[in-house]
Protein backbone atom coordinates (compact mmCIF):
# COMPACT_ATOMS: atom_id res chain seq x y z
CA UNK A 1 0.00 0.00 0.00
CA UNK A 2 2.09 2.76 -1.31
CA UNK A 3 0.85 6.35 -2.54
CA UNK A 4 1.72 6.09 -5.92
CA UNK A 5 3.74 3.24 -7.72
CA UNK A 6 5.05 4.77 -11.09
CA UNK A 7 7.68 6.94 -8.38
CA UNK A 8 9.42 4.06 -7.86
CA UNK A 9 12.32 4.77 -9.97
CA UNK A 10 13.11 8.33 -8.15
CA UNK A 11 13.37 5.90 -4.73
CA UNK A 12 15.24 4.11 -6.68
CA UNK A 13 17.53 6.54 -7.72
CA UNK A 14 17.53 7.86 -4.29
CA UNK A 15 18.39 3.86 -2.48
CA UNK A 16 21.61 3.86 -5.11
CA UNK A 17 22.71 7.46 -3.98
CA UNK A 18 22.76 6.63 -0.07
CA UNK A 19 24.00 2.84 -1.03
CA UNK A 20 27.78 4.24 -2.10
CA UNK A 21 28.02 6.04 1.50
CA UNK A 22 27.34 3.14 3.65
CA UNK A 23 29.99 0.90 3.72
CA UNK A 24 29.52 -1.01 6.42
CA UNK A 25 26.16 -2.13 5.50
CA UNK A 26 27.04 -3.04 2.06
CA UNK A 27 29.80 -4.84 3.83
CA UNK A 28 27.37 -6.44 6.04
CA UNK A 29 25.22 -7.41 3.33
CA UNK A 30 27.42 -9.24 1.93
CA UNK A 31 28.36 -11.01 5.03
CA UNK A 32 24.15 -12.26 5.48
CA UNK A 33 23.97 -12.95 1.81
CA UNK A 34 26.55 -15.99 2.90
CA UNK A 35 26.10 -16.47 6.97
CA UNK A 36 21.38 -15.90 6.55
CA UNK A 37 21.14 -15.24 9.84
CA UNK A 38 17.25 -14.85 8.87
CA UNK A 39 16.26 -17.55 6.86
CA UNK A 40 12.50 -18.46 7.22
CA UNK A 41 12.53 -15.52 9.83
CA UNK A 42 9.88 -12.77 9.44
CA UNK A 43 11.19 -8.85 10.54
CA UNK A 44 8.32 -6.15 10.72
CA UNK A 45 10.00 -2.39 10.72
CA UNK A 46 8.66 0.33 11.74
CA UNK A 47 11.18 3.58 10.93
CA UNK A 48 11.27 6.43 9.07
CA UNK A 49 10.98 4.86 5.62
CA UNK A 50 12.70 6.85 3.58
CA UNK A 51 16.28 5.65 0.89
CA UNK A 52 18.80 4.78 3.96
CA UNK A 53 15.97 2.89 5.84
CA UNK A 54 15.64 0.83 2.29
CA UNK A 55 19.16 -0.04 2.16
CA UNK A 56 18.64 -1.30 5.61
CA UNK A 57 15.57 -3.41 4.36
CA UNK A 58 17.83 -5.26 1.64
CA UNK A 59 20.11 -6.00 4.11
CA UNK A 60 17.70 -7.89 5.93
CA UNK A 61 16.55 -9.35 2.95
CA UNK A 62 19.78 -10.53 2.05
CA UNK A 63 19.79 -12.36 5.25
CA UNK A 64 17.66 -14.29 4.42
CA UNK A 65 14.33 -12.36 6.20
CA UNK A 66 10.68 -11.77 4.70
CA UNK A 67 10.78 -8.09 5.63
CA UNK A 68 7.35 -6.00 5.95
CA UNK A 69 7.66 -2.16 6.10
CA UNK A 70 6.08 0.88 7.67
CA UNK A 71 7.10 4.53 8.39
CA UNK A 72 6.75 5.50 12.33
CA UNK A 73 5.90 8.90 11.61
CA UNK A 74 3.03 9.90 9.53
CA UNK A 75 5.12 12.96 7.67
CA UNK A 76 8.26 10.99 7.43
CA UNK A 77 7.85 8.72 4.40
CA UNK A 78 9.23 9.06 1.00
CA UNK A 79 6.47 7.87 -1.21
CA UNK A 80 9.26 7.59 -4.00
CA UNK A 81 11.30 5.20 -1.56
CA UNK A 82 8.34 3.26 -0.54
CA UNK A 83 7.12 2.68 -4.52
CA UNK A 84 10.37 1.73 -4.56
CA UNK A 85 10.48 -1.44 -1.84
CA UNK A 86 6.94 -2.24 -3.02
CA UNK A 87 8.18 -2.47 -6.18
CA UNK A 88 11.14 -4.70 -4.84
CA UNK A 89 8.75 -7.44 -3.36
CA UNK A 90 8.60 -5.96 -0.10
CA UNK A 91 4.97 -5.73 1.43
CA UNK A 92 5.10 -2.19 2.18
CA UNK A 93 2.12 0.11 3.99
CA UNK A 94 2.80 3.69 4.25
CA UNK A 95 2.09 7.17 2.57
CA UNK A 96 3.38 10.63 3.49
CA UNK A 97 0.65 12.52 5.24
CA UNK A 98 -0.98 9.86 6.34
CA UNK A 99 -3.88 10.08 8.75
CA UNK A 100 -3.67 8.94 12.35
CA UNK A 101 -6.14 6.46 11.27
CA UNK A 102 -4.63 5.07 8.41
CA UNK A 103 -1.10 5.32 10.21
CA UNK A 104 -2.62 3.08 12.75
CA UNK A 105 -3.91 0.86 10.50
CA UNK A 106 -0.63 0.60 8.59
CA UNK A 107 1.62 -0.57 11.93
CA UNK A 108 -1.68 -3.31 12.59
CA UNK A 109 -0.99 -4.66 8.45
CA UNK A 110 2.81 -4.61 8.83
CA UNK A 111 2.30 -6.84 12.01
CA UNK A 112 0.08 -9.50 10.71
CA UNK A 113 2.55 -11.49 8.69
CA UNK A 114 3.18 -12.21 12.70
CA UNK A 115 6.50 -11.23 12.88
CA UNK A 116 9.34 -13.27 14.07
CA UNK A 117 11.84 -9.71 15.38
CA UNK A 118 10.77 -6.52 15.41
CA UNK A 119 12.65 -2.95 14.43
CA UNK A 120 10.76 0.00 15.60
CA UNK A 121 11.46 3.76 16.14
CA UNK A 122 9.66 5.77 18.48
CA UNK A 123 7.97 2.41 20.31
CA UNK A 124 4.52 2.42 18.43
CA UNK A 125 4.97 -1.07 16.85
CA UNK A 126 6.22 -2.42 20.52
CA UNK A 127 2.70 -0.88 21.88
CA UNK A 128 0.55 -1.99 19.20
CA UNK A 129 1.57 -5.66 20.27
CA UNK A 130 0.98 -4.80 23.30
CA UNK A 131 -2.47 -3.93 22.60
CA UNK A 132 -4.80 -3.93 19.74
CA UNK A 133 -2.43 -6.24 18.11
CA UNK A 134 -1.42 -8.51 20.71
CA UNK A 135 -2.44 -11.88 18.63
CA UNK A 136 0.09 -10.70 16.39
CA UNK A 137 3.06 -11.39 18.39
CA UNK A 138 2.38 -15.19 18.65
CA UNK A 139 5.83 -15.68 16.99
CA UNK A 140 7.98 -12.72 18.28
CA UNK A 141 11.13 -13.62 19.80
CA UNK A 142 12.00 -10.17 20.45
CA UNK A 143 13.43 -6.88 18.55
CA UNK A 144 15.22 -3.45 18.21
CA UNK A 145 14.45 0.07 19.37
CA UNK A 146 16.29 2.40 17.69
CA UNK A 147 15.64 5.90 19.12
CA UNK A 148 15.78 7.63 22.74
CA UNK A 149 11.80 8.08 23.25
CA UNK A 150 11.44 4.46 22.11
CA UNK A 151 14.04 3.41 24.62
CA UNK A 152 12.48 5.51 27.22
CA UNK A 153 8.36 4.14 26.29
CA UNK A 154 10.11 0.23 26.59
CA UNK A 155 11.84 1.06 30.15
CA UNK A 156 8.32 2.62 31.46
CA UNK A 157 7.06 -0.59 30.78
CA UNK A 158 9.44 -3.03 31.79
CA UNK A 159 9.25 -0.96 35.19
CA UNK A 160 5.52 -1.52 34.72
CA UNK A 161 6.54 -5.06 34.45
CA UNK A 162 4.33 -5.53 31.11
CA UNK A 163 7.03 -5.88 29.06
CA UNK A 164 6.20 -9.22 26.90
CA UNK A 165 9.34 -9.44 24.60
CA UNK A 166 13.00 -9.25 25.48
CA UNK A 167 14.18 -5.75 23.65
CA UNK A 168 17.48 -4.59 22.63
CA UNK A 169 18.28 -0.53 22.84
CA UNK A 170 19.97 0.41 20.08
CA UNK A 171 19.56 3.82 20.43
CA UNK A 172 22.22 3.60 23.68
CA UNK A 173 25.12 2.06 21.64
CA UNK A 174 27.39 4.05 21.55
CA UNK A 175 27.90 4.23 17.42
CA UNK A 176 24.48 5.33 17.29
CA UNK A 177 23.78 8.10 19.92
CA UNK A 178 27.25 9.37 19.99
CA UNK A 179 27.22 10.02 16.27
CA UNK A 180 23.31 9.81 14.89
CA UNK A 181 21.93 11.83 17.55
CA UNK A 182 24.47 14.33 17.88
CA UNK A 183 25.63 14.67 14.54
CA UNK A 184 23.31 13.70 12.41
CA UNK A 185 20.14 15.67 14.17
CA UNK A 186 23.09 18.59 14.75
CA UNK A 187 23.49 18.82 10.92
CA UNK A 188 20.07 17.26 9.49
CA UNK A 189 18.11 19.68 11.66
CA UNK A 190 19.56 22.99 10.22
CA UNK A 191 19.59 21.39 7.08
CA UNK A 192 15.90 20.84 7.00
CA UNK A 193 15.25 24.49 8.42
CA UNK A 194 17.44 26.43 5.95
CA UNK A 195 16.14 24.78 3.18
CA UNK A 196 12.43 25.09 4.23
CA UNK A 197 12.66 29.09 5.71
CA UNK A 198 15.30 30.34 3.34
CA UNK A 199 16.67 32.40 6.00
CA UNK A 200 19.98 33.28 6.99
CA UNK A 201 20.98 31.55 10.62
CA UNK A 202 24.33 33.81 10.76
CA UNK A 203 23.64 36.94 13.17
CA UNK A 204 20.17 35.24 14.66
CA UNK A 205 19.56 33.86 18.38
CA UNK A 206 18.85 30.18 18.38
CA UNK A 207 16.74 28.60 21.35
CA UNK A 208 17.66 24.91 21.76
CA UNK A 209 15.44 23.29 24.31
CA UNK A 210 17.25 20.14 25.96
CA UNK A 211 20.74 19.64 26.04
CA UNK A 212 21.10 15.87 25.75
CA UNK A 213 22.96 14.33 22.49
CA UNK A 214 20.56 15.27 19.99
CA UNK A 215 20.94 19.18 21.49
CA UNK A 216 24.50 19.23 21.80
CA UNK A 217 24.89 18.42 18.32
CA UNK A 218 21.47 21.17 16.94
CA UNK A 219 23.58 23.76 19.21
CA UNK A 220 26.89 23.42 18.12
CA UNK A 221 25.58 23.31 14.42
CA UNK A 222 23.86 26.63 15.43
CA UNK A 223 27.01 27.70 16.39
CA UNK A 224 28.97 27.28 13.56
CA UNK A 225 26.52 28.67 11.75
CA UNK A 226 26.88 31.98 13.15
CA UNK A 227 23.96 32.45 15.68
CA UNK A 228 24.06 33.05 19.42
CA UNK A 229 22.76 29.68 21.09
CA UNK A 230 20.63 29.72 24.27
CA UNK A 231 19.95 26.51 26.24
CA UNK A 232 16.94 25.57 28.16
CA UNK A 233 17.44 22.36 30.36
CA UNK A 234 16.01 20.58 33.48
CA UNK A 235 19.05 18.93 33.70
CA UNK A 236 21.66 21.04 36.24
CA UNK A 237 24.61 18.33 34.46
CA UNK A 238 23.48 19.08 31.16
CA UNK A 239 22.96 23.15 31.93
CA UNK A 240 26.07 23.63 32.76
CA UNK A 241 27.75 21.21 30.28
CA UNK A 242 25.65 24.13 27.85
CA UNK A 243 27.32 26.61 29.97
CA UNK A 244 31.15 25.55 29.36
CA UNK A 245 30.82 24.96 25.38
CA UNK A 246 29.74 28.47 25.24
CA UNK A 247 26.14 28.99 25.33
CA UNK A 248 23.71 30.96 27.46
CA UNK A 249 21.87 28.69 29.75
CA UNK A 250 18.21 30.30 30.91
CA UNK A 251 14.45 29.33 31.72
CA UNK A 252 12.25 29.28 28.34
CA UNK A 253 10.02 31.65 30.14
CA UNK A 254 13.10 34.04 29.35
CA UNK A 255 14.06 32.94 26.34
CA UNK A 256 10.91 32.89 24.26
CA UNK A 257 10.87 36.72 23.96
CA UNK A 258 15.08 36.33 22.42
CA UNK A 259 14.75 33.76 19.83
CA UNK A 260 14.52 33.81 16.19
CA UNK A 261 14.61 30.22 15.85
CA UNK A 262 13.83 27.58 18.51
CA UNK A 263 14.54 24.22 17.96
CA UNK A 264 13.03 21.21 20.51
CA UNK A 265 15.04 18.25 21.35
CA UNK A 266 13.77 17.16 24.38
CA UNK A 267 11.71 13.53 24.20
CA UNK A 268 9.48 15.64 26.59
CA UNK A 269 6.01 17.07 25.98
CA UNK A 270 4.61 21.28 26.15
CA UNK A 271 7.97 22.93 26.49
CA UNK A 272 7.45 25.44 24.38
CA UNK A 273 3.15 26.79 25.16
CA UNK A 274 1.01 29.87 25.52
CA UNK A 275 2.80 31.95 27.87
CA UNK A 276 6.10 31.45 25.71
CA UNK A 277 4.02 32.17 22.42
CA UNK A 278 2.96 35.38 23.84
CA UNK A 279 6.23 36.84 24.51
CA UNK A 280 8.15 35.86 21.27
CA UNK A 281 9.20 37.97 18.34
CA UNK A 282 6.92 38.47 15.52
CA UNK A 283 8.48 35.82 13.00
CA UNK A 284 9.80 33.58 15.33
CA UNK A 285 10.40 30.03 13.56
CA UNK A 286 9.24 27.20 15.70
CA UNK A 287 10.71 23.41 15.05
CA UNK A 288 10.78 20.51 16.86
CA UNK A 289 13.42 17.47 16.42
CA UNK A 290 12.42 15.18 18.88
CA UNK A 291 10.55 12.26 18.13
CA UNK A 292 7.00 12.78 18.33
CA UNK A 293 4.76 16.03 17.75
CA UNK A 294 4.56 17.11 21.51
CA UNK A 295 7.46 19.83 22.14
CA UNK A 296 5.82 22.79 20.99
CA UNK A 297 2.44 23.02 21.63
CA UNK A 298 0.26 22.87 18.50
CA UNK A 299 -3.01 22.79 20.11
CA UNK A 300 -2.12 26.39 22.03
CA UNK A 301 -1.31 28.13 18.86
CA UNK A 302 -4.62 26.87 17.55
CA UNK A 303 -6.40 28.38 20.47
CA UNK A 304 -4.46 31.58 20.13
CA UNK A 305 -4.26 31.94 16.98
CA UNK A 306 -7.01 34.62 15.13
CA UNK A 307 -5.69 33.35 11.77
CA UNK A 308 -3.98 30.51 10.35
CA UNK A 309 -2.38 29.93 6.61
CA UNK A 310 0.33 28.37 4.97
CA UNK A 311 2.93 30.36 4.18
CA UNK A 312 5.19 28.70 2.14
CA UNK A 313 5.41 24.49 1.50
CA UNK A 314 5.69 22.57 5.10
CA UNK A 315 5.24 26.48 6.98
CA UNK A 316 1.89 27.27 8.58
CA UNK A 317 1.49 30.81 10.55
CA UNK A 318 -0.30 31.67 13.43
CA UNK A 319 -1.40 34.76 13.80
CA UNK A 320 -1.49 36.18 17.23
CA UNK A 321 -4.39 38.76 18.54
CA UNK A 322 -1.74 41.50 18.82
CA UNK A 323 -0.88 40.65 14.87
CA UNK A 324 2.32 39.07 15.48
CA UNK A 325 2.82 35.23 13.50
CA UNK A 326 4.41 33.05 14.70
CA UNK A 327 5.64 30.04 12.24
CA UNK A 328 5.37 26.50 12.60
CA UNK A 329 8.19 24.18 10.11
CA UNK A 330 6.28 20.62 9.85
CA UNK A 331 3.28 20.77 11.96
CA UNK A 332 5.76 20.57 15.12
CA UNK A 333 6.69 17.12 14.30
CA UNK A 334 10.22 16.12 13.72
CA UNK A 335 11.48 18.78 11.24
CA UNK A 336 14.56 16.93 9.90
CA UNK A 337 12.64 13.88 8.64
CA UNK A 338 9.08 15.42 7.65
CA UNK A 339 10.71 18.59 6.25
CA UNK A 340 14.58 17.13 5.19
CA UNK A 341 15.70 13.96 3.84
CA UNK A 342 17.15 12.74 7.56
CA UNK A 343 20.50 12.12 8.89
CA UNK A 344 23.34 11.76 6.31
CA UNK A 345 23.90 8.42 4.75
CA UNK A 346 27.40 8.07 5.97
CA UNK A 347 25.98 8.62 9.72
CA UNK A 348 23.18 5.98 9.42
CA UNK A 349 25.53 3.95 8.21
CA UNK A 350 26.66 3.20 11.74
CA UNK A 351 22.66 3.24 13.18
CA UNK A 352 21.86 0.66 10.56
CA UNK A 353 24.78 -1.46 10.77
CA UNK A 354 24.29 -1.78 14.70
CA UNK A 355 20.61 -2.43 13.80
CA UNK A 356 21.23 -5.20 11.59
CA UNK A 357 23.77 -7.19 13.94
CA UNK A 358 21.62 -6.13 17.34
CA UNK A 359 18.76 -8.10 14.85
CA UNK A 360 21.20 -10.54 14.16
CA UNK A 361 21.88 -11.21 17.38
CA UNK A 362 18.57 -10.98 18.70
CA UNK A 363 17.13 -13.80 15.85
CA UNK A 364 20.52 -16.36 17.58
CA UNK A 365 19.75 -15.82 21.17
CA UNK A 366 16.51 -14.05 21.67
CA UNK A 367 14.50 -17.25 22.42
CA UNK A 368 16.79 -17.63 25.93
CA UNK A 369 16.33 -14.44 26.82
CA UNK A 370 13.51 -12.79 29.57
CA UNK A 371 11.56 -9.86 28.70
CA UNK A 372 13.65 -6.79 29.55
CA UNK A 373 15.51 -4.20 27.86
CA UNK A 374 19.12 -5.50 26.45
CA UNK A 375 22.27 -2.92 25.77
CA UNK A 376 23.71 -3.84 22.32
CA UNK A 377 26.57 -6.04 23.23
CA UNK A 378 29.84 -4.31 23.52
CA UNK A 379 31.84 -6.19 20.83
CA UNK A 380 29.22 -5.21 18.21
CA UNK A 381 29.84 -1.90 19.04
CA UNK A 382 33.28 -2.06 19.08
CA UNK A 383 32.98 -4.33 15.68
CA UNK A 384 31.21 -1.73 13.97
CA UNK A 385 33.05 1.29 15.06
CA UNK A 386 36.16 -0.36 13.40
CA UNK A 387 34.25 -1.19 10.34
CA UNK A 388 33.57 2.47 10.14
CA UNK A 389 36.76 3.75 10.60
CA UNK A 390 38.18 1.17 7.86
CA UNK A 391 35.35 2.55 5.75
CA UNK A 392 36.71 5.99 6.50
CA UNK A 393 40.56 5.10 5.85
CA UNK A 394 41.63 6.04 8.85
CA UNK A 395 43.93 3.51 10.86
CA UNK A 396 44.46 3.88 15.10
CA UNK A 397 46.97 2.09 17.57
CA UNK A 398 46.49 -1.16 18.93
CA UNK A 399 47.55 -1.79 22.72
CA UNK A 400 50.91 -3.63 23.21
CA UNK A 401 50.82 -6.75 25.27
CA UNK A 402 52.71 -4.18 27.55
CA UNK A 403 50.47 -1.82 27.68
CA UNK A 404 47.44 -4.33 27.80
CA UNK A 405 49.33 -5.26 30.86
CA UNK A 406 49.44 -1.87 32.29
CA UNK A 407 45.83 -0.91 31.50
CA UNK A 408 44.99 -4.21 33.12
CA UNK A 409 41.43 -3.87 32.10
CA UNK A 410 42.08 -5.03 28.23
P1 LIG B 1 18.57 12.83 25.74
O1 LIG B 1 17.87 12.11 26.82
O2 LIG B 1 20.03 12.60 25.51
O3 LIG B 1 18.35 14.40 25.89
C1 LIG B 1 17.15 15.03 26.19
C2 LIG B 1 17.49 16.25 27.06
O4 LIG B 1 16.34 17.06 27.20
C3 LIG B 1 17.98 15.86 28.45
O5 LIG B 1 19.21 16.48 28.72
C4 LIG B 1 16.86 16.36 29.36
O6 LIG B 1 17.34 16.81 30.61
C5 LIG B 1 16.29 17.52 28.55
N1 LIG B 1 14.90 17.85 28.86
C6 LIG B 1 13.89 16.99 29.18
N2 LIG B 1 12.76 17.68 29.40
C7 LIG B 1 13.05 18.99 29.20
C8 LIG B 1 12.29 20.19 29.26
N3 LIG B 1 10.99 20.16 29.57
N4 LIG B 1 12.92 21.36 29.00
C9 LIG B 1 14.24 21.40 28.69
N5 LIG B 1 15.02 20.29 28.62
C10 LIG B 1 14.42 19.10 28.86
O7 LIG B 1 17.75 12.46 24.41
P2 LIG B 1 18.24 12.64 22.89
O8 LIG B 1 18.93 11.40 22.45
O9 LIG B 1 18.89 13.95 22.73
O10 LIG B 1 16.81 12.62 22.15
C11 LIG B 1 15.89 13.70 22.28
C12 LIG B 1 14.66 13.42 21.42
O11 LIG B 1 15.06 13.38 20.04
C13 LIG B 1 14.00 12.07 21.67
O12 LIG B 1 12.61 12.21 21.47
C14 LIG B 1 14.58 11.19 20.60
O13 LIG B 1 13.81 10.05 20.33
C15 LIG B 1 14.66 12.14 19.45
N6 LIG B 1 15.61 11.84 18.38
C16 LIG B 1 15.35 12.47 17.20
C17 LIG B 1 16.19 12.26 16.13
C18 LIG B 1 15.89 12.93 14.84
O14 LIG B 1 16.32 12.45 13.80
N7 LIG B 1 15.19 14.05 14.84
C19 LIG B 1 17.37 11.37 16.21
C20 LIG B 1 17.58 10.82 17.52
C21 LIG B 1 16.73 11.07 18.57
Amino acid sequence: MVRDISMAPSGKKKIEWVQSSMPVLTAIEKEFRKTQPFRGLKIAISIHLEAKTANLALTLRAGGADVWVTGCNPLSTHDDVAAALEEMGFPVFAWRCCTDEEYEDFLCRTLSCHPDLILDDGGDLLSMLHGKCSDCGDRLMGGTEETTTGVMRMRQREAAGQLKYPMMAVNDADCKHLFDNRYGTGQSTWDAITNTTNLIVAGKTVVVAGYGWCGKGVAARAKGLGAEVIVTEIDPICAIEAVMDGHRVMKMDDAAPLGDFFVTVTGCYDVITERHFKMMKDGAVLSNSGHFDVEVSRSDLEKMATEIFERRFNIMGYRMPDGRVLNLLAEGRLVNLAAGNGHPAEIMDMSFAIQAYALEYMAKNAKGMTPHVFDVPRDIDMKVAAMKLTGMGVSIDALTEQQKEYLGNY
